[in-house]
């Protein structure tokens, strides 16, 4: 589903690259950990495979074809949904409607259909009453369990996020990591997290590790 190829990325000079020649894969149906030390570059590295930003060197190919021929606009919008640290809901609104609005945003074949996001909030364990709170009002495990179900309830068939599990406790971890799997081996889409958590990098199918600005395949 998703190609690196060669990709190269610096914010200043080339001599100071994050890394070089990067070249991996990454299969719909998986999911993945980017694991490696502070400042490594695994936000960066994510950003390029989010069509956040554009390689300094090498190609993304998504489906077979260049993320910048795409467009990173389109392709975010169509092939992408990402999901942050600090969840990145709308704050203003109730779960439900954050379901809605990113469906319509994102022109998802569900759009309009509220017992559609209402199902999907249910099955992320969100009680009735909690769905039509405004989300600022939820626990961490709560709001980040409504991105998840934005994520799933949009027909983007990439996920990517950004330490996801980085504000919860074990339980709310466990839990999050589980849903990641399930969007994965039951959606079929491709999901890749970042991580600091060895215990997050364990229950996913994969682990790539950058270090010293090269990434290999842990097992
Ligand atoms: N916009 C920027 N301009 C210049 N340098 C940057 C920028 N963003 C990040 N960096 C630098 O690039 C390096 C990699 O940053 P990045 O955020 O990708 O690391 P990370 O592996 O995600 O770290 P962490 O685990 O702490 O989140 C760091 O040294 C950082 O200071
Ligand atoms: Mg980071």
């Amino acid at each position: 589903m998703l190609e690196v190829k060669d990709v190269g990325y610096w914010y200043t000079h080339q001599d100071d690259s994050l890394f070089e020649h990067v070249n991996l894969s990454f299969e719909a149906g998986q999911s993945y950990a980017i694991v490696g030390q502070s400042g490594a570059g695994k936000t960066t590295f994510l950003s390029l495979l989010a069509g956040l930003d554009k390689p300094k060197a090498g190609q993304i190919l998504y489906d077979d074809r260049n993320i910048s021929e795409i467009g990173l606009t389109n392709y975010r919008k169509n092939d992408v949904s990402i999901v942050f640290q600090s969840y990145n809901l709308f704050t203003y609104m109730s779960a439900i409607d954050n379901l809605l609005t990113a469906m319509a945003i994102t022109g998802s074949k569900h759009t309009g259909d509220k017992k559609y996001a209402i199902d999907m909030l249910h099955k992320l364990g969100l009680a009735h009453v909690q769905m039509q709170k405004n989300v600022q009002k939820l626990s961490g495990g709560q709001q980040q369990r409504v991105a998840i179900a934005r994520t799933m309830a949009c027909d983007a068939n990439l996920v990517v996020a950004d330490e996801p599990t980085g504000n919860l406790d074990e339980d709310n971890t466990i839990e999050v990591v589980d849903l990641f799997q399930k969007i994965a081996h039951e959606q079929g889409k491709c999901v890749i997290i970042v991580t600091h958590e060895a215990a997050v990098a364990q229950m996913c199918d994969h682990t790539y590790k950058l270090e010293k600005h090269v990434f290999s395949e842990s097992v």
